[in-house]
């Protein structure tokens, strides 16, 4: 009894000393949104929904300032700069009658100044821890330059590499997905996103956004519910559960509906079943694209569509402002909608802490941006999300004391490539190019020469025979050949997946020179590189690997680093073979490749050039002894299964274990497989190791004919290997 007191005074105590702002306690916060929303005319509620575009070099509009002052603006998109953001600031919180604080956004989502590697690379490396890190190192960064709000993370699942934004996420895998999406939740956010070195977070882009048609951007989407709920909605569930403040609704139509005036996923899912209690910004304009969707007549009806299925903020568009009060008027809009609006941006806003402190401290910027352990952390971060996708005899690691090294190839010293797509404020002056990594890594006496051969687009071959020239004068000879960053992100999608431009025949030039040739890939997106797996020994997909690209590539090359990242999504041999993703169904005509009559392409086989989950070493790893606590669990049941992982190699490395399972016999037609778990180990030479998971039986359902979640009784597999096709395989039961 005594013990029990005593806990509950510490408890007491522990609660009163906890540094919870004043503002920031639920209940206040909701007393101050409800006190201000009292005293807010319409057109300053209608001025809180709307987000504004400023200049395209970080500064704001000057006749934004004036909009402020009258209470018609409540945010800003890429207006940047403690400075600047200052600036804009005492004029909302100075001159504007009700003093509410402007919320400045912007697009950080693989960095701000310091540039990790793009999204889908930081997937690779299977570790969300890192980008838990990476988040808070960009966080930290942006709110220095007054940023307070990124659109990120972009947690759309992706399969089809046609589609230029799969570069931003975390690939095809819904579970991957989820623990990507949660650890930039908790990166960017921290655990609470009104601290001097978080900012709030937005899950984008509500939904299906990826499922674009053809690969397409903005495109049309047709996606059932149960694939909604099974495979687009997860990472977006994650991201809520992990607290995230804001999301975006997205530019395509879902089965008809656009997402930007949908209420079944704005409404029903997101606030009715997952009471998430932020706000919601639509995309660029989507609002007023409900007109050339077809599902508004003009701007007036775009806004009444849009926010009654639940947008709170509109950006850039203005419908909202413009046409509100009319619609109200006419009882096409009720002020209870336009207050729920405003009240979930206001407490964003007190959550914030913005009211108590609306300005940013511009003495910090400066020594914000790239510091010494956000550089070396960029650099730690691209080594690990590398993937090495063929290494024939060892020909990797390279020896730094080699005689001479051919550095080719249009991407070798480009310095913008490696930044990638929404490179925030990167500066390519501050990219480590391969070259610029390569001869910082060799040995003294080691030659470096280096020939561009060819650009990445166009038709000119002229720099090719200089290339070769080089190539057969040197020992080794590096290919840098991919994608430069405007090919990937937003607005560009490609129909062919091959290496753009004359980029293949370099390759093969420097190939045919019989010269020892690595193949390192600077690209965002999988590509369709059949010849060069079937004719170059050593191939590594470094991505966009970020400012410190080249260093990490370099680390790898030489055996600084041990490559250890797997692919979280599938490389089709060729654009044809699209949608190609592991975790699809059976068919009742599997592939066979003996049999006509099957689901197949009669002109390839049918596998994935790499699988999804693919990656090797220059260690090997042997995964055995496959073992489950029980041959049966009860229906909210727990099974323990383990695998012993034995790195068989000379040199220390990691290894990804995966665990896969599969219902064979349910209601409804399953995925031959779907990840549950996954574990990145690092094991030194000859070193062993157990490894375990733990799998409930709640992951084991699906969303049925009704659409409910059921767990279905009966036999189930489970299969644990390096990555979705080489697996250990065993069964068990549920009860
Ligand atoms: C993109 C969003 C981005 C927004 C603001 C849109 O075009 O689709 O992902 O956050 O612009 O820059």
């Amino acid at each position: 009894m005594k013990s029990r007191l005593l806990c509950f005074l510490v408890l007491v105590v522990v609660l009163f000393l906890t540094p919870v702002s004043h503002s920031q306690r639920p209940r206040d916060v909701e007393q101050r949104v409800n006190a201000l929303l009292a005293q807010m005319t319409l057109e300053e509620k209608l001025g809180q929904l709307q987000q504004l575009d400023g200049e395209g070099n970080g500064d704001f509009r000057p006749e934004h300032l004036d909009l402020i002052r009258k209470g018609l603006l409540g945010s800003t998109i890429n207006v940047r700069g403690a400075q600047r953001t200052n600036q804009v600031q005492r004029v909302a919180v100075n001159e504007s009658r009700l003093k509410i604080p402007v919320l400045f956004g912007f697009d950080v989502i693989h960095g701000y100044r310091t540039i990790f590697p793009i999204p889908l690379a930081e997937a690779s490396s299977w570790d969300p821890l890192l980008a838990e890190r990476s988040a808070a190192v960009s966080a930290q960064e942006a709110n220095n330059a007054g940023v307070r709000w990124t659109f990120a993370p972009m947690v759309d699942i992706a399969r089809d590499p046609r589609w230029g934004r799969i570069t931003e996420g975390a690939g095809e895998d819904p579970f991957l997905g989820a623990a990507f999406a949660r650890a930039r939740v908790r990166g960017f956010q921290g655990d609470d996103y009104g601290a001097a070195d978080r900012v709030l977070a937005c899950a984008k882009h509500w939904v299906a956004y990826g499922a674009a048609e053809g690969g397409r951007d903005y495109n049309t989407t047709d996606v059932s519910e149960n694939t909604l709920r099974e495979i687009y909605f997860p990472p977006f569930k994650a991201a809520v559960d992990a607290g995230v403040g804001t999301l975006m609704s997205s530019f395509n139509s879902l089965n008809g509906v656009p997402a930007s005036a949908n209420p079944f996923t704005l409404t029903k899912v997101l606030r009715q079943e997952w009471k998430f209690d932020g706000f919601v910004v639509s995309d660029y304009t989507s609002v007023r694209e409900l007109i050339n969707h077809g599902v508004a007549a003009n701007e007036e009806e775009a806004a009444a569509l849009a926010l009654n299925a639940g947008i709170d903020m509109e950006m850039v568009s203005r419908s909202f402002n413009q046409f509100g009060p009319q619609l109200l008027k006419q009882n096409k809009l009720t002020t209870a909608t336009i207050d729920e609006a405003v009240r979930r941006i206001l407490r964003i806003k007190f959550r914030l802490g913005l009211f108590d402190k609306p300005l940013t401290d511009e003495t910090r910027e400066p020594g914000s941006l790239l510091r010494p352990e956000s550089i070396r952390l960029a650099r730690e971060i691209a080594g690990r999300s590398m993937v090495l996708l063929k290494n024939d005899r060892d020909a990797l690691p390279l020896n730094k004391n080699i005689g001479s090294i051919a550095v080719i190839g249009p991407l070798a010293d480009d310095r913008r490539a490696p930044l990638g797509w929404w490179a925030g404020d990167g500066k390519p002056e501050d990219t480590v190019t391969p070259l610029a990594g390569i001869k910082q890594k060799v040995s003294a006496q080691t030659k470096v020469g280096y020939a561009k051969g060819c650009e990445v687009t166009g038709d000119s071959t002229a720099g090719v025979q200089e290339a070769v020239d080089l190539a057969k004068a040197s020992d080794v000879a590096i290919v840098f050949v991919g994608e430069i960053a405007d090919m990937v992100g937003e607005g560009a999608s490609r129909a062919s997946l091959d290496l753009p431009g004359p980029q293949m025949k370099l390759v093969q030039a420097i190939q045919a020179t019989g010269k020892p040739t690595v193949v390192v890939l600077v690209n965002g997106r999988p590509l369709s590189i059949g010849w060069i797996v079937d004719n170059v020994p050593a191939i590594l997909e470094s991505w966009m690997g970020g400012s410190q690209s080249g260093n990490a590539i370099a680390d790898i090359l030489f055996g600084d680093v041990n490559p250890g990242a797997k692919l979280p999504v599938s490389f089709p041999r060729t654009v044809g073979q699209i949608p190609i993703y592991y975790n699809h169904l059976n068919t009742g005509r599997p592939p066979d490749p003996s049999n006509r009559y099957n689901s197949k392409y009669s002109d390839i086989p049918s596998t994935p050039l790499f699988p999804f989950g693919y990656g090797l070493s220059y260690t090997t790893f042997k995964i055995s002894n496959l073992q489950l606590s029980a041959p049966q669990i009860n229906v909210n049941g727990k099974l323990t299964v383990s695998v012993e992982v034995e790195n068989m190699g000379r040199r220390a490395g990691d290894e990804v274990v995966q665990l896969y399972i599969r219902d064979p016999v349910a209601s409804m037609a399953r995925p031959v497989k779907e990840l549950k778990g996954f574990q990145r180990v690092s094991l030194q030479p000859g070193a062993k190791k157990r490894v375990e998971f733990v799998l409930a039986s709640e992951q084991l359902g699906f969303w049925n004919r009704e659409l409910r979640y059921v767990v279905e009784p009966g036999e189930f597999r489970v299969m644990v290997g390096a990555n979705s096709v080489d697996v250990l395989d065993a069964k068990f039961e549920v009860k």
